[in-house]
This record gives structure tokens, C-alpha cells and sequence, in this order.
């Protein structure tokens, strides 16, 4: 049976842990979509045309170790903008989400966009400070030298960008949950988030 989880968010809110940890609690896949648009981003990066890429996007391109960083972020922010990038991805998230087994998928568009009927939609956010230390103290624990306000930097560039283009643009669907998790732990947003799903799978 299929059971989607929809989680949205800007960059570094939590939605990536939470979108696993959900995913390992009930038996789900999990997709997370911004390596798509990373991967995309690392090949247009080496020249390749986007639409291109995106078309012709294959699984090794995904398991890639270059896709973590700074650089890939941001060649997927600006990549992400253009629509035929955007749809040429949209075949294989649809599909995913809607495997048997249920699947979680976290990006920017999954709820508005991808997965409009979703079963539960969660938008998880955090102030742009505390994103910007969980994503530095992952950088640096990953051996990446960085400064903090490059990290708040680059995250609020790209969550500007992500806000404002024309196409699936960065916003919570009408009838998401709005999680804040500034002064939560992981453990308090999974909880959350596990209630939501609980009141669907149970009504
Ligand atoms: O989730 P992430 O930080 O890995 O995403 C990297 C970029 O990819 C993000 O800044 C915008 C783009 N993206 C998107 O446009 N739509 C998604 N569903 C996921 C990511």
C-alpha cells in the first residue's frame, strides 16, 4: 500500500534527519530530492548543459562524494530554477513516492508540487542562525574547513533564490503542519512529526 510523507523546508531545518529517522520508524523509503538537484548541479558544474543532465540524470550520478558540499548546494540552487530542469525530474520522485511500502521525500516542492495528495505534509523550519550551526557543525565533523558566516551566508542566498523563483518555489502547502524546531531537539521534531503521521494512519 502506498503512504506518502511530504517534508519541505529551507536548508538545513532538520527535514533531512527527520525525513530518515521517520523513514527507519516505519519501514519507509526515503528520496531526498535535493541530490537530484545537486547531482544535476555537480555535472553542469564539469559543462554539461542542465536540461541535459537533468534528462539524462543516472544512478551513479547520485552516488557521487562531492555532493555534500557548498559548491554543490548552491550549482543546485541555480539549476533548480529552470522549469524543464525541474519537470525532467518529476517522473521518478512521483513514482517513488507512491511505491509500496510508503516513502518519505524531502526537498522544497514536495508537498505543493510532487506530491500534492500526500497523506502527511510537514514544513520544517529553524532561524536562519541555528540552521546555519547545525549545518557548520556537520561540515566541520565532516573535515570541511568553513567559517560560520559563510555557512549563514550561503544558506540565506539560497533560501532567497529558492523563495523566490517562478517555478515550485519554496513554501509550505496550504494544509502542512508548520514544525519550528529552533528550540527542538531532533528527537522532539521526530516525535512531532511521528504524532502527525499516527493521527492520519489511525483516523
Ligand atoms: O535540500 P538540499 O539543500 O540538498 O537542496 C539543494 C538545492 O536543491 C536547494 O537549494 C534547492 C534545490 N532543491 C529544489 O529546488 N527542490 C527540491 N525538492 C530539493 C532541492
Amino acid at each position: 500500500m502506498a503512504f506518502t510523507v511530504a517534508i519541505d523546508g529551507p536548508a538545513a531545518s532538520g527535514k533531512g534527519t527527520v525525513a530518515r529517522e521517520i523513514a527507519a520508524r516505519y519501514g519507509f523509503a526515503h528520496l531526498d530530492t535535493g541530490l537530484l538537484y545537486r547531482a544535476v548541479g555537480r555535472l553542469v558544474l564539469a559543462g554539461a548543459e542542465p536540461v541535459d543532465a537533468a534528462r539524462s540524470l543516472a544512478r551513479a550520478d547520485l552516488d557521487r562524494d562531492d555532493l555534500r558540499d557548498a559548491e554543490a548546494a548552491q550549482a543546485a540552487s541555480r539549476i533548480a530554477v529552470i522549469p524543464e530542469v525541474r519537470s525532467a525530474l518529476l517522473d521518478f520522485q512521483r513514482a517513488f513516492a507512491r511505491r509500496d511500502g510508503g516513502a518519505v521525500l524531502d526537498g522544497r516542492d514536495i508537498g505543493t508540487v510532487i506530491c500534492p495528495d500526500a497523506e502527511v505534509k510537514l514544513f520544517i523550519t529553524a532561524s536562519d542562525e541555528v540552521r546555519a550551526t547545525r549545518r557548520f557543525e556537520e561540515l566541520r565533523t565532516g573535515g570541511a574547513e568553513t567559517a560560520l558566516t559563510a555557512v549563514l551566508a550561503d544558506l540565506r542566498q539560497r533560501d532567497a533564490r529558492d523563495r523566490a523563483r517562478d517555478t515550485a518555489p519554496l513554501k509550505p502547502a496550504r494544509d502542512a503542519l508548520l514544525i519550528d524546531t529552533t528550540s527542538m531537539t531532533i528527537e522532539q521534531a521526530v516525535s512531532v512529526a511521528a504524532a502527525a503521521i499516527e493521527r492520519i494512519r489511525n483516523a
